[in-house]
């Protein structure tokens, strides 16, 4: 009795895991992996690599908070990224939940590059300021030439 009572309802619920999908990498599949790879190496010609490849990004201090802007505000416009060229859309996040970012920011940015991940000030800051696809590019132009 006391099994079925208190231990099977708390296996389930360990088995079934968060239920508020804040799971990063399953977000990230469901969310990015269509364009990027569920992998996040890329689709050569359309999806630029996350995996790896925001680490020049990443690598000038103010990498974070781009990609932070880029799910908030999208990208546009052509860049160049592990030696290949990309001239897509990538659409803006803005609708998601702060909790379904910061996983997937954890995921792209810890996981995917080694990076420590920005925290929910990263995603205030690119809500107030309300990036646009271009000016995202600016800014990965910016940080770039800042780095070099
Ligand atoms: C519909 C396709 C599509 C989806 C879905 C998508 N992206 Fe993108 N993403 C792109 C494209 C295309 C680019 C490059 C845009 C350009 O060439 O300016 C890009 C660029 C990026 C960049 C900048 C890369 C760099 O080198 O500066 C980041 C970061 C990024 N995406 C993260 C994500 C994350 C995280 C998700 C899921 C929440 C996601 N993307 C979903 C198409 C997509």
């Amino acid at each position: 009795l006391i099994l079925r009572a208190f231990l099977l309802p708390l296996l389930g619920m360990l088995i079934a895991g968060p239920a508020n999908g804040a799971d990063g990498e399953s977000q990230f599949k469901k969310l990015c992996g269509g364009c990027h790879k569920a992998d996040g190496t890329g689709v050569p010609g359309f999806g630029p690599p996350l995996k790896d490849g925001l680490k020049p990004m990443l690598e000038t201090g103010g990498g974070t908070s781009y990609v932070a802007y880029v799910l908030i505000g999208g990208l546009s416009g052509p860049i160049e990224s592990m030696g290949k060229r990309y001239s897509g859309v990538m659409p803006s996040f803005a609708a998601q939940s702060d909790e379904t970012l910061l996983a997937v920011l954890t995921h792209v940015v810890g996981t995917l590059n080694g990076f420590t991940p920005p925290d929910a000030s990263a995603l205030a800051s690119a809500r107030a300021d309300k990036p646009t696809p271009k000016a995202n590019h600016d800014r990965r132009e910016k940080l770039l030439g800042a780095g070099a």
